[in-house]
């Protein structure tokens, strides 16, 4: 059995969740000590029942009778004990390797570079750090220890049948192959199914969870009928894979029950003629012991089987969080400039940069920002103006060429620093299911109420935020779908200011709020860039014509670059746009 296993099971892997005990061996000791004494307990049920038969019984003692009795009753408690303790630690164990490998887990993923986000389904992700933990924590709770608890007490009752009567045992044992194999087949054909349930979950999970954040689209574009159909099909799936594992599981159990009564049956039978030819031998102990103790040895087989199946499982899932766990996917940290305050000087020179090989985005962009100065970027869609931001905080690692801060490599310096001292607007806020309060401060305990406070008077939207029902302490609900997105943007703005960047950065900030909002948006964002270097990326030139200077980009190329007044002389690419948002607005 052991060595069966040994072929598909993989000892590596599992030293490794096993490592995950380490913190904890009082319990792991506490559930060994449990499962051995459980073991002796259940051993001695059989013996004294053979003694309350062979002697109390037929020798008329009333005494012993009364004393065996109590001794099996005690024995029973006993194992009831060892089995709650049993039960109780291993559980223990299960849950604490989970809880510290999922915030090992979390810890690995919240490092990870947006490349691996971008390559990544959300709901992989969300399935490997709960759903597959969960079967890892089972390896513990239902698989390893009672898989090891049911090998002793089988080699025991094994043992104590033989020590009994060694022609009845190895009658038994005779049966054992029979049962064996079956186990055998059985969990080869449920590792198979199992492989496949796993993937049907996830997949599931994954439509599920992108059906419901993508619901506008399904809706306005009255996709529901389709997708209800699609879930059907993968729900269909799901099905036939679990049922997979139900029916041999159905198939297998009554089996293992009949090869069962077929041992009792043969023993019984077996036993019984030989103390009727061979009169003087008295079996009749025995033999109720052996059916005990058949059950012993049989019971924990059938179950070792489907024990092994979790284990198995909890196998598949860990080494599919341990793929996770060993993914080199961060952005290199090697830097050890640390700057709390940037004066925020910008250059970027011939940076080559591609997010995926072989297709380049941004084609040698070189451009400088002075300190305090306010530039602008502007262009069509797909240009390139958010890959530039992207580059500056390092959310990727450019091919070639440099981008320095204040005169030095941004590689050069930490993650930490580096990005402490960028703050980013974008047009799409994201908003944590938190107050108003905890969005602005990240939960940061440095940052105050007061200090929120009075930045929010500072850039004018105190009075807005006053006015929400329960202030700053509003909750804004999952992904803040409860505001305008000029209401978010707000937000967003004095998240910003809090931090009091060295550089800010406004990624179409103002592009889809409406014209009250932009009130209060241009209000704010002249207070926030005040005194900084600030980078303004707009679709609306009238936002931009402020600026110290205006980079138009093309297909990944700086193809002008000057102030509002000098590109409107220059007669190309930007006054061309001009003219014609110029027009359009005229229209209205
Ligand atoms: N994460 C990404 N992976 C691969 N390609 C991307 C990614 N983000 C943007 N791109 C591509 O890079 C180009 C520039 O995108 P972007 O910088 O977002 O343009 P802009 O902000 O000017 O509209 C586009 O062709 C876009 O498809
Ligand atoms: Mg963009």
């Amino acid at each position: 059995m052991e060595k069966e296993s040994g072929k598909a099971f993989d000892l590596y892997l599992f030293k490794r969740v096993l490592a995950f005990t380490r913190p904890y061996p009082i319990t792991f000791l506490g559930t060994a000590v449990a499962a051995i004494l459980l073991t002796l307990f259940s051993i001695l049920t059989p013996l004294i029942l053979k003694e309350i038969i062979d002697v109390a019984i037929t020798q008329k003692e009333r005494d012993l009778l009364l004393t065996l009795s109590l001794a099996m009753v005690g024995v029973l408690i006993g194992q009831v004990v060892c089995q709650l303790l049993f039960t109780y630690y291993a559980n223990w164990l299960g849950e604490s390797v989970i809880k510290d490998m999922r915030t090992r887990l979390f810890r690995q993923m919240i490092g990870f570079r947006m490349k691996y986000f971008s390559n990544s389904s959300i709901g992989v992700l969300v399935t490997r750090s709960v759903a597959d933990l969960q079967r890892i924590g089972e390896i513990f709770s239902q698989g390893f220890f009672t898989i090891v608890a049911d090998l002793l007490k089988m080699l025991a009752a094994s043992a104590i049948m033989l020590w009994l009567n060694w022609k009845l045992a190895l009658l038994v044992f005779a049966i054992l192959p029979v049962i064996l194999y079956a186990t055998r087949l059985f969990q080869r054909a449920m590792k198979v199914a199992f492989i496949e349930v796993r993937a049907q979950v996830s997949n599931l999970n994954s439509f599920v969870q992108e059906r419901i954040t993508g619901m506008k689209i399904v809706q306005l574009f009255t996709r529901e009928l389709v997708e209800a159909e699609k879930f059907r099909q993968i729900n269909e799936k799901h099905k036939n894979a679990w049922l997979k594992t139900v029916w041999y599981n159905s198939f297998f159990f009554p089996v293992a029950e009949i090869v069962t009564s077929l041992a009792i049956g043969l023993v019984v039978w077996y036993g019984g003629l030989q103390n009727i030819l061979d009169v003087g031998t008295e079996i009749s102990g025995t033999l109720f012991a052996f059916i005990l103790l058949i059950e012993m040895l049989f019971r924990p087989l059938r179950q070792i089987a489907d024990k092994f199946n979790t284990l198995q499982m909890g196998m598949v899932a860990a080494n599919r969080v341990f793929k996770i766990l060993d993914t080199e996917s961060r952005i290199e940290d090697l830097g050890t400039r640390e700057v709390a305050h940037m004066q925020g000087a910008i250059s970027f020179e011939k940076v080559h940069f591609s997010y995926e090989p072989g297709e380049e985005i941004l084609h040698g962009i070189s451009f400088k920002v002075n300190p305090g100065e306010n530039i602008a970027i502007v262009g069509a869609t797909g240009a390139g103006k958010s890959t530039i931001i992207n580059l500056l905080n390092r959310f990727y690692d450019i091919d070639s060429g440099t981008i320095c801060l204040d005169g030095h490599d941004i590689r050069e310096y930490t993650l930490a620093s580096l990005r402490r001292n960028i703050a980013v607007v974008l047009q799409d806020v994201f908003l944590f299911a938190d107050t108003i309060a905890n969005n602005i401060s990240l939960v940061d305990p440095q940052i105050t109420r007061e200090e929120i406070e009075a930045a929010a008077r500072q850039i004018g939207v105190h009075e807005f935020i006053s006015s929400l029902p329960g202030g700053y302490d509003y909750n804004v609900k999952e992904r803040g779908s409860m505001l305008s997105s000029g209401q978010r943007q707000l937000i967003a703005f004095l998240r910003a200011y809090m931090r009091n960047p060295s550089i800010l950065v406004l990624d179409e900030a103002t592009s889809s709020v409406d014209t009250y909002s932009e009130q209060l948006i241009q209000q704010a964002s002249e207070k926030v860039t005040e005194g900084r270097t600030s980078i303004i990326i707009a679709h609306r030139l009238a936002t931009v014509k402020k600026a110290d200077k205006i980079l138009v980009l093309e297909k990944g190329e700086v193809v002008e670059m000057g102030t509002h007044q000098s590109l409107l002389a220059q007669k190309g690419y930007y006054s061309k746009l001009y003219e014609a948002q110029f027009m359009a607005e005229e229209v209205f």
